[in-house]
């Protein structure tokens, strides 16, 4: 990125403008945005631009502060949404000799659930893990963005998605599509009967949870928020998880700095400090 920003783009774009972009997305999701990231946040919004038919960022910025429609779409276009079917396997283990342990029903909640690998994924450790395809287990899956989560609850996806998966996942928990529905897989109906969506900003310093989770996932988005922001999240995390519960965040995410709630117990497992008791 040269500074002062070339002029040789599709639209004016300055460094006044990158700047007002992240102030906001930082003021709404609390995603902090380097100074590296001034070139993927043009050709983001720039989408945007062309959708709305906006002829410069400046204008655009100023349309935001009068339309909520578009403000949503302006979230949906900054927030990374990369995900995939039992990413970070080790925790689907651990999960799957977690539940049988609890008392029913057990609830789980997947803080930014993204376009539903994860709550999938999940859903499908219960059905494994209790030899049954209504097991005891709920689970909220949760996202800021809008887009990603109408896409998590249509639970349609592209058989590269699921390649991965062993031979026995992909037949007990897909139907192949067929005609017009060629190169496309549909989840089995049984793992969406465990599952909720809702839109929540972790941000929201309310939020509209019933509190006693057997075990969050947050994993793979404390990565775009700052250290106090993450506190204030994690404070938050520790006030709806059970006293006994389990806290799962992504492999590049330490909760060294709040060693004062949680403690690890495992890679990238936490359990709330036992000093601290869950209000
Ligand atoms: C990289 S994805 C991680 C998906 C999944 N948890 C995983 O590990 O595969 C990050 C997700 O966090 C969501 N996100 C970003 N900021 C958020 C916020 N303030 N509140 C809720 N979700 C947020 C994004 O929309 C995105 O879907």
């Amino acid at each position: 990125m040269t500074q002062g920003f070339d002029t040789a783009r599709e639209f004016a774009y300055t460094k006044a403008d990158f700047d007002q972009v992240r102030q906001r997305i930082y003021r709404i999701a609390g995603i902090s945005l380097s100074d590296g990231k001034a070139d993927l946040v043009y050709s983001r919004l720039a989408r945007r631009l062309r959708a709305t038919g906006i002829g410069d960022f400046r204008e655009y910025l100023a349309q935001l502060d009068t339309d909520p429609e578009e403000q949503r779409e302006f979230v949906n276009a900054l927030t990374t949404n990369l995900t995939s079917f039992f990413r970070e396997p080790h925790h689907f283990d651990m999960l799957a000799q977690f539940l049988p342990r609890r008392s029913n029903p057990i609830r789980i909640w997947c803080g930014a659930a993204s376009t539903g690998e994860e709550p999938y994924s999940l859903a499908m450790t219960a059905v494994e893990s209790f030899g049954s395809l209504t097991p005891p287990v709920k689970i909220l899956a949760t996202d800021l963005d809008t887009q990603v989560l109408a896409t998590a609850e249509a639970g349609i996806y592209s058989e590269e998605k699921i390649e991965r998966l062993s031979t026995g996942r992909r037949q007990q928990f897909f139907f192949r599509g067929k005609g017009s529905k060629q190169g496309l897989v549909r989840i089995h109906p049984a793992l969406q009967a465990l599952l909720s969506f809702r839109q929540l900003n972790l941000l929201d310093t309310k939020w509209p949870l019933k509190p006693g989770f057997d075990a969050i996932f947050l994993r793979n988005v404390m990565i775009y928020f700052d250290k106090p922001t993450q506190a204030a999240v994690l404070q938050r995390c520790a006030s709806v998880l059970q006293p006994d519960g389990l806290l799962f965040v992504g492999h590049s995410e330490s909760l060294a700095h709040v060693a004062n709630l949680f403690s690890p117990i495992g890679r990238t497992v936490y359990k709330l400090q036992s000093t601290r008791k869950a209000s």
